[in-house]
């Protein structure tokens, strides 16, 4: 098989490939590199840029020169698989690279397009491009580390590169978790003990530790990779083991009513059930409802009482499931108290609300590292009528951004916003369906 480029320098190229691995899968036989110069295709004198149309600084590659190397190329070694460079393309991932290198040992010749100055003629990438690739969210100079990127993840790939193809089988993003962490010689290094159980000699509690750790690291660390790239009832439930305990608390006391006092609130029928289906959903062990009102609690304690009859279990027994995790409390305090009994740790708070609240630190919905970090039990407190009063937020160790779209409607109802909430921070979000 072979990889071709058609570049501007290449002198950068000439080291990379015969130099180790590349090097040595070139010895074997089994790829072969062409680099082709840009600059050899222009005519004497010709310069292979011109300046953009329109307004704005810049020169691009002229389209009759990618043409011309494409089509050498092409009568050399056959028809290509064309991949060209843009911070604008598709983000390179191990799934992209596995895909890349079946589509390299398939077709047999790869071709790969950088380019230098802005880049290529829109036209060009339109007519020649099978995939346009970016290698991160930032722009370099040009696309020759881009190449070699993807050359050194493509040519690993490929059996018979690397030594030991196990070691390429499970590593770090070829599924929904990181690497596991490895140790080698000395057994204590600065203080430090290598854990007694890689050393055990028991390859199934060695195994089950490496699968446990890489869980754990991946959750905490890496729960943007995931959440949307676990697609495996095993690996859900093991990522759920590291995933620390949540609960949701709905206040209907120390809440901001329309006069711009703090008070409290009436409780919804349907807040009780459907945060209820929500919370059950994305794994919250418990929904505290909150309300000071003897009136309030007695609506509640009628609801609850009858979703645990016989009747209410035979006629809907996922409603009376996701009921049973519902407590009603008379104070956040109450609720704050039944987390740390059941967990024998505090919770950390994480406010949620329409509006943002200069006191306490705010959080994304990508932060779940610094809150899950911290090994505590998390409380999600909702807010009902105005939202959470300055008493209940000034508690709080975090508060969550505002739920928005594009529109200035800022209005959720707190059920809508409940789910929402729980999808961000806890909800699986696949990239792939086929998977
Ligand atoms: C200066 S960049 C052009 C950036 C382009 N004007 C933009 O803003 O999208 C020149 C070339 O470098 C390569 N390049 C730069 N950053 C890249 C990245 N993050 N991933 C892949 N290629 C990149 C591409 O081949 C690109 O055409």
């Amino acid at each position: 098989m072979r990889i071709s480029t058609l570049t501007l320098f290449p002198a950068l190229y000439e080291p990379f490939v015969s130099t180790s691995l590349p090097a040595r899968a070139v010895d074997a036989g089994i790829v072969s590199f062409s680099i082709e110069d840009m600059f050899s295709l222009a005519d004497p004198k010709k310069r292979i840029d011109s300046p953009t149309f329109g307004p704005g600084a810049g020169m691009l590659l002229k389209p009759d020169i990618i043409q011309k190397g494409i089509e050498q190329q092409e009568a050399q070694y056959g028809p290509a698989y064309k991949i060209f460079f843009s911070p604008q393309g598709q983000k390179l991932d191990q799934p992209l690279l596995k895909k890349l290198a079946k589509i390299l040992q398939e077709k047999k010749h790869i071709m790969l397009m950088p380019a230098r100055y802005e880049g290529m003629d829109a036209r060009v990438e339109e007519k020649y491009a099978d995939c346009l690739i970016s290698i991160g969210d930032y722009v370099l100079m040009g696309g020759d580390l881009p190449a070699m990127v993807l050359m050194e993840g493509l040519l690993r790939l490929i059996p018979g590169v690397v030594g030991k193809e196990e070691s390429i089988l499970e590593e770090s993003f070829s599924g929904p978790f990181v690497d596991y962490p490895e140790y080698t010689a000395p057994v204590v290094w600065e203080g430090h003990k290598v854990p007694e159980i890689v050393r055990s000699g028991n390859h199934g509690a060695i195994e089950s530790w490496r699968n446990a750790q890489a869980a754990q690291k991946s959750v905490v660390h890496h729960f943007g990779w995931v959440r949307t790239h676990i697609y495996e009832k095993a690996d859900k439930q093991l990522a759920a083991e590291y995933i620390p305990p949540h609960y949701v608390i709905l206040m209907h006391s120390q809440v901001m009513l329309g006069s711009g006092d703090e008070g409290t609130s009436s409780v919804t029928s349907l807040d009780i059930h459907d945060i209820a289906r929500s919370a059950c959903t994305y794994g919250i062990k418990k929904y505290f409802i909150v309300t000071p009102l003897k009136d309030q609690q007695r609506i509640v304690t009628k609801l609850l009482d009858f979703w645990q009859t016989d009747v209410a279990i035979d006629y809907n027994p996922e409603r009376h499931e996701a009921l049973r995790a519902v407590r009603l409390v008379e104070t956040l305090d109450d609720a704050l108290e039944q987390i740390k009994k059941d967990n024998e740790a505090e919770a950390l708070l994480l406010a949620t609300s329409a509006q943002s609240y200069k006191n306490v630190p705010s959080l994304t919905y990508h932060d779940q590292e610094t809150v899950w970090s911290q090994k505590r039990p998390v409380a999600l407190i909702l807010g009902t009528a105005r939202g959470l009063a300055p008493s209940v937020l000034d508690q709080c160790d975090y508060m969550l951004g505002p739920i928005e779209g594009f529109s200035e409607y800022n209005h959720l109802s707190v059920r809508s916003a409940a789910a929402t909430i729980f999808d961000r921070w806890l909800g699986i979000n696949p990239v792939d369906r086929s998977s």
